[in-house]
């Protein structure tokens, strides 16, 4: 990927659905596919097409950015890969599974275990301090072995922030907290929609560092939403999204590290 993010030629690839891994050297395992997933709403008499018939395929602890302008359909692919929301047809593999057909049960289980969420405006409790934050889904998850809620809180710099509620913190810290919530599941998959989009500089900046450390430390696969194109070079692989369609695919097999962008 060049510096200013004009795309060469043979950095886009026409996308069809016989796609090859994004490193062809090492061979990746496919863990995410979309087939056809097409979305709409409804809503009063306004009909929207989110998703327009959308096809990739997303490959073991890779990063993967979801970049387009609002309105494109980002949030809406990874609401339906998160299970928040239903596809209106197509299907979604995860790990071979085809998550459209899990009933509720399944769908509850497949939140719980598999994906973490990590929201804009962080979604924490606000009644509930850091720590309890972070315990809420260690014990909803039942995974009580290694990790606890102090140690992944130490983990993204906020040792002596523990007993502080949200209201306390600010919009970086609470977003760390809210990556040590996501983290706390082990998840095999992390969404990120947005996630420094209320940050500064800075604070942007040591929250995609812990973010891509921990992911490719874990081999957790990792797919960040953003309208900002200057992070793009930190993606093993970015899809561009316009008006519900995937419009390019750039993959890049040597990944800028968070602290070498052009801050
Ligand atoms: N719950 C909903 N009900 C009706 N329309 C919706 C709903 N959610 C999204 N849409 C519409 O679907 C389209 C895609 O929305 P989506 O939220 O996926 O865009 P986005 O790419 O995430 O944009 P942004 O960068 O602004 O977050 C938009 O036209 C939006 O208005
Ligand atoms: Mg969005």
């Amino acid at each position: 990927m060049n510096k200013d993010n004009n795309l060469t030629n043979s950095e886009i690839e026409v996308l069809d659905l016989e796609e090859t891994p994004s490193t062809p050297k090492k061979k990746k395992k496919p863990i995410i596919k979309f087939e056809n997933v097409v979305k709409e709403y409804h809503t009063g008499e306004v009909y929207t097409r989110a998703l327009n018939g959308i096809n990739f395929t997303i490959y073991e602890g890779d990063i993967v950015i979801f970049l387009g302008t609002s309105g494109a359909g980002k949030s809406t692919a990874l609401n339906l890969l998160g299970g928040l929301d239903q596809a209106t047809s197509g299907r979604i593999f995860v790990d071979g599974d085809d998550i459209t057909k899990y009933n509720e049960n399944k769908m509850l289980e497949y939140r719980r275990a598999k994906v973490g969420y990590i929201f804009q405006f962080y979604n924490l409790i606000q009644t509930l301090t850091a720590k309890d934050n972070v315990e809420l889904v260690l014990e909803l998850c039942k995974k009580k072995k290694k990790s606890n809620a102090e140690y992944l809180l130490e983990q993204v710099g906020l040792k002596d922030r523990i007993n502080n509620y949200p209201s306390q913190l600010s919009g970086g810290e609470q977003q760390r907290v809210s990556i040590a919530r996501a983290l706390a599941k082990e998840p095999r998959i992390l969404f990120a929609d947005e996630p420094t989009g209320a940050l500064d500089y800075n604070t942007t900046r040591q929250v995609l560092e812990l973010l891509v450390k921990t992911c490719k430390e874990k081999n957790i696969t990792l797919i960040i939403v953003t309208h900002n194109n200057f992070i793009t070079p930190i993606a093993d692989v970015v899809y561009s999204f316009r008006s519900g369609e995937i419009i390019s695919k750039v993959e890049n097999n040597n990944p800028t590290p968070v602290g070498e962008l052009p801050w």
